[in-house]
């Protein structure tokens, strides 16, 4: 194994529950493999500033079950620009960092692979509720965030069906259905419109009045931020069809909770999995779950695919929401 002293660890872009588990799971498997672990606040944002300290297993005891990040997250326009890229570097050298962990959804995968094409040895463990990223069958907070959204469906499907309505549920995805769809197949919701498929909602309509007609008193229909507005559908509906139905839009409860059972092991293996393979002198990649094994994925790859949600899930939810 080539020898590495120290690495630098962030979390970038959108929260996730999971980052946490990781992040101890990142500082425990440096202190066992003998490497110490700067710690970088806010991202890239805190890399620019040099925000950081040593951080050991006295920080993350105790963090194992909390959502978001004690790293701290944010966005940061500047590490885009050449400029601010030098500059992080120069702090990462400064602070004698033979490598860095970026945990992170595929924008700070981007900020990552600008650093290892500039030299310094980078890993990235895959981070985002919307799983769209290529190279991983889960990201970490999807499985959580699913959680939260079928708690919250179970709890309006009560006044959906006592009040015999229409409700339509907004969840996140701003380029991605996996969320809408998977809680659309988990809750028996009647229709899913993810932006993967073009919506017919004149169908959609017919739909939900045949089943009224057949005496089912009340539907869930579930949008995926990135296709349009619950509201926007909620408007079409009744302009075309007299439907009139209640909207939420879950935003930002999506997010956030003590990380689920999976995600928590999930970030713990991948994790410990991203100091062993930056040790092992892999670098310009992730480290993602495929078929149940921590994988490398190189950055070039995961940027070049989509990840696909795939037609059987797809056809699924429509059989199952008839
Ligand atoms: P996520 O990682 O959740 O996809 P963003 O897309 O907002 O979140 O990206 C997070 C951060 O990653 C950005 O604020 C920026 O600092 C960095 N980043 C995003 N795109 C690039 C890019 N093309 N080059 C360098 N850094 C980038
Ligand atoms: O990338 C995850 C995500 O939750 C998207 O689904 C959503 O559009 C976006 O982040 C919102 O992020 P923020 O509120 O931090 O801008």
């Amino acid at each position: 194994m080539p020898t590495m002293n120290r690495i630098g660890l962030l979390t970038s872009g959108g929260d996730s529950p999971g980052m946490n588990p990781c992040i101890r799971a990142v500082i425990h498997e440096a202190e066992q493999q003998g490497v110490e672990v700067v710690a970088f606040r806010r991202g890239f944002a805190g890399l620019l500033d040099n925000d950081c300290f040593a951080m050991t297993s006295k920080d993350v005891s105790g963090i194992i079950q909390k959502g978001g990040t004690v790293l701290l997250t944010a966005r940061c326009e500047d590490f885009k620009y050449e400029e601010g890229q030098k500059e992080g570097i120069a702090n990462l050298i400064k602070n004698k960092c033979d490598g860095l962990i970026v945990i992170g959804g595929d924008g700070s995968f981007k900020g990552a692979q600008a650093i290892s094409d500039r030299g310094v040895e980078v890993i990235g463990v895959p981070a985002t509720i919307d799983n769209d990223i290529y190279g991983t069958d889960m990201a970490l907070g999807t499985d959580t965030s699913m959680n939260n959204i079928i708690d919250v469906i179970d709890k309006i499907k009560d006044t959906a069906s006592s009040h015999e309505r229409t409700f339509i549920i907004e969840t996140m995805g701003r380029g991605s259905g996996y969320l809408a769809l998977m809680s659309g197949i988990a809750t028996g919701a009647e229709a899913v419109l993810i932006p993967e498929v073009k919506y017919d909602l004149d169908k959609i309509a017919q739909r939900i009045k045949l089943r009224y007609s057949q005496g089912k008193i009340s539907n869930i229909l579930i949008v995926a931020e990135g296709t349009a507005t619950g509201y926007h559908i909620g408007r079409q509906l009744s302009k075309i069809a007299n439907i009139v139905s209640k909207i939420t839009v879950l935003g930002h409860l999506q997010r956030g909770g003590s990380p689920s059972g999976f995600d928590r092991v999930l970030g713990s293996r991948l994790g410990s999995a991203a100091v062993l393979k930056l040790l092992e002198g892999n670098s310009n990649c992730m480290v993602g779950l495929v078929k149940g094994k921590a994988t490398i994925t190189q950055f070039e790859t995961v940027f070049s695919h989509k990840r696909e949600l795939g037609p059987t899930l797809i056809k699924l939810a429509e059989v199952l929401g008839k």
